[in-house]
């Protein structure tokens, strides 16, 4: 971790990176717009590469409504196979840089039956639906307990933010719990069924571990989702990629002015 971090600050000098964002799918062009310095995973030691097509794969600082921002363009996601320790070792290292806020993104299925394609969702609470936990193993006491509080990992305060903030630029704020199954497969209506019953209203393959990892290390942790489809059996028709793609497509620059305003008023 030290090597790592040790070589991030070499490259971004006096940069000091106080929020952290990974962007999900539809969100990289985030980093595409605002970037000072772009570091790909491959060049970053202790770092691995991804795996998943379309992601770039590196990490972009920028100054960003007066807020120095590190961005993930690419996640590591458990259904790549990479263990949890990897798929969490940015966030240590956010940690371990400074940063103080993450705020973690995702495309999510709508499981909430009133939730409609393109619709955004603030995470107000998960469940760990993965069969695994990314604290697993030896703890390291330079960064948080044995057995961490959960009961607030996505900080009140910055819910309460991006509220006021979508309000503001009139962007409807669904709010839900997102439940994370490891994927690579998409649910079964069954599934859909049990995930609604055990009371999610999103499900999805990604931002749990981090979000377990980023709130053990004591960061302040914001999560948004983009519905980019009603989940399985709920929608009559069958899912279609083009429905999702423009699902995810339509909610871009929403889902983009709502994180540049929560990072204004941070
Ligand atoms: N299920 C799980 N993950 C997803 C979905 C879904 O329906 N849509 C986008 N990511």
């Amino acid at each position: 971790m030290q090597k790592t971090v040790d070589f991030i600050n070499k490259q971004i000098k006096d940069f000091k990176p106080e929020i952290g964002i990974v962007l999900g799918s539809g969100l990289g062009d985030l980093a595409d717009e605002f970037c000072e310095i772009t570091i790909p995973y491959s060049k970053i030691p202790g770092f691995p590469t991804s795996t998943v097509q379309g992601h770039k794969g590196q990490l972009v600082f920028a100054t960003i409504n007066g807020k120095k921002v590190m961005m993930m363009q690419g996640r590591f996601h458990y259904y790549e196979g990479h263990p949890m320790d990897v798929v969490t070792f940015p966030i240590k290292i956010m940690k371990k840089l400074g940063i103080k806020t993450v705020i973690l993104t995702n495309a999510a299925g709508g499981v909430n039956v009133y939730f409609k394609p393109s619709d955004l969702m603030l995470i107000t609470d998960h469940i760990n639906f993965m069969g695994d936990n990314p604290l697993i193993g030896p703890n390291d006491d330079t960064l948080g307990t044995r057995f961490p509080d959960m009961s607030e990992v996505y900080t009140k305060d910055l819910q309460e933010l991006a509220k006021t903030c979508a309000k503001k630029l009139g962007i409807a704020l669904q709010e839900g719990v997102y439940m994370a199954l490891t994927g690579p497969t998409y649910e079964t209506p069954a599934e859909v069924k049990m995930v609604r019953l055990l009371g999610a209203d999103a499900v999805g393959m990604s931002t749990v571990p981090e979000a377990i990892v980023a709130s053990y290390c004591k960061m302040d942790v914001l999560g948004l989702s983009c519905i980019c489809n009603s989940a399985a059996g709920i929608s009559t028709v069958g899912l279609s990629h083009e429905e999702v793609l423009q699902a995810a497509n339509a909610a871009k620059s929403k889902f983009k002015n709502l994180v540049l305003e929560v990072i204004k008023e941070i």
